[in-house]
């Protein structure tokens, strides 16, 4: 009878070191914690790190902050702002620092480096350093030989690649519950590790190089930006042709081979990952001697998703100078504060720029916005939708959050001026909207 080889079980826990206290690294941090590892959560802003101590999160998250906490009171989660020491008490290393933007589009790696060598000059044990952030392909690559170059004794490392498929507003979800973990190794003792650093979460782990680890994570956000891009040039043919955007998503999606997810039209992508990584993909295609066309298009799709809700508006209220607009939404999607390359901010400019007075609403991205655009007479702030749009011409909704799906609309028809909705996100429904008795502008519909 053929012997069935037991399963390997992967249990053991782990010192773990993450560097970089953002989106990426806070969020691993406190999960890791929760999986029972002890975890050492390190970012070189002493001032975010003091904060973390007293338990005070430094952006929204839902639930993040009650697995702060938990990890900081069972004493797995240890907040610190000295990359040395954190380095020498543990095993394994998470990179999960800042990759942003230059103004060629490729990813600025600076601070990986800077890790890489601080990593190398405090090798006191083997290690395995891990590759968290979003990279360029090759990176990994760089990061073994900086460690090489650095290193002071004989101790051994391996370097994998481990990208994060996270999303905002919904994270500590998508990493206990992921579609699939990418591990990309070039030892067996490091697949290993991370099998066991992994170990109670349940999802497919696919094994491959580093190189391949690095450009999945590329593949998969540039794949879904060039599927909202596709579906949002679909909806400017609607405009044109007078057929519904929305139904066309619908019937698309149910196709198996396409599926419905990212198939929403609206004023484009924003957050800090999807324009960044589509430009750095195509960027380093580039550089590898492919040219990308297909995402520099993606880009302008997106761009002019933006440009094109303005010229709607600006049709139907002709003059924007003195013309009071509510905006309902300024976080780049809904469930975060992040307003980073948001769209509303694109549009706002625009619509400062043509002399409109505006009032600006958000459950939570209140205080980011006021970083990004001054209270003045002419920019109000506020939490209060009602309040917004009292007396306004037009009420844009830019971010389709829960609460806005929940307004009273026949209060909030008698509180404006002029009763016009420009629905950047398609979040109402058009015909009820104009039995309500307001003009509606939407996206392909
Ligand atoms: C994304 C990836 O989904 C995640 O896997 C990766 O780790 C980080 O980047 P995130 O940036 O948090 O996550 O947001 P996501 O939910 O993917 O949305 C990105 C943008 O696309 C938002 O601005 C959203 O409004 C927009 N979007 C999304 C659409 O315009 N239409 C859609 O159908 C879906």
């Amino acid at each position: 009878m053929k012997k069935i080889a037991k399963k390997k079980k992967y249990t053991k826990k782990y010192k773990i070191c993450v560097v970089g206290a953002g989106h990426v690294g806070l969020v691993a941090a406190a999960c890791f914690a929760e999986l029972g590892h002890k975890v050492y959560c390190v970012d070189k802003d002493k001032k975010r790190i003091t904060s973390l101590k007293k338990k005070s999160i430094p952006f929204y998250e839902p639930d993040l902050e009650s697995l702060v906490k938990k990890g900081i009171k069972s004493k797995g989660l240890v907040f610190s702002s000295s990359l040395p020491e954190a380095i020498t008490k543990s095993q394994v290393i998470f990179i999960a620092v800042g990759t942003p933007p230059q103004a060629d589009g490729s990813a600025d790696l600076t601070a990986i480096e800077n890790v890489a060598q601080v990593i190398a000059k405090n090798l006191n044990s083997y290690k395995l350093i891990v590759g968290k952030s979003t990279v360029p392909v090759w990176t990994g690559r760089k990061i073994k030989e900086i460690i090489h170059r650095y290193k002071k004794n004989g101790n051994d490392f391996d370097v994998a690649s481990n990208p994060e498929f996270l999303r905002e507003g919904k994270a500590i979800y998508d990493f206990f519950y992921p579609d699939r973990i990418v591990i990309g190794v070039e030892s067996e003792r490091a697949e290993n590790i991370l099998k066991d650093i992994y170990g109670s979460v349940k999802a497919t782990i696919i094994v491959t190089d580093i190189n391949t680890s690095e450009l999945i994570k590329h593949a998969a956000n540039s794949f879904l930006a060039t599927k909202i891009s596709f579906i949002n040039a679909v909806s400017r043919v609607c405009d044109l042709a007078g057929a519904d955007v929305e139904k066309i998503s619908l019937a698309m999606g149910l196709d198996r081979r396409i599926g419905k997810e990212f198939l929403q039209a609206g004023i484009g992508y924003g957050g800090f990952c999807f324009p960044k990584d589509v430009e750095a993909f195509a960027y380093i295609s580039k550089k590898l001697g492919y040219d990308f066309g297909l995402l520099k298009e993606v880009k302008t799709i997106n761009e002019q998703q933006r440009s094109n809700f303005v010229a709607k508006v600006k049709e139907h209220l002709w003059i924007l100078k003195g013309k009071k607009i509510a905006i309902l939404g300024l976080s780049f999607k809904p469930d975060t504060d992040d307003m980073r390359f948001a769209p509303s901010v694109d549009i706002i400019k625009t619509f400062i720029s043509e002399g409109a007075r505006l009032y600006l609403c958000d459950p939570q991205s209140l205080n980011e916005a006021k970083k990004i655009f001054k209270p003045s007479e002419k920019i109000k702030f506020t939490k209060d939708p009602y309040e917004a749009v009292k007396g306004c011409d037009c009420l844009c909704l830019l971010t389709e959050w829960g609460e806005f799906k929940e307004l009273d609309l026949k209060r909030v028809k008698k509180l404006m001026q002029y009763p016009l909705i420009a629905d950047g996100r398609n979040m109402f429904n058009k015909q009820r909207i104009s039995k309500l008795g307001f003009e509606y502008i939407g996206i392909g519909k």
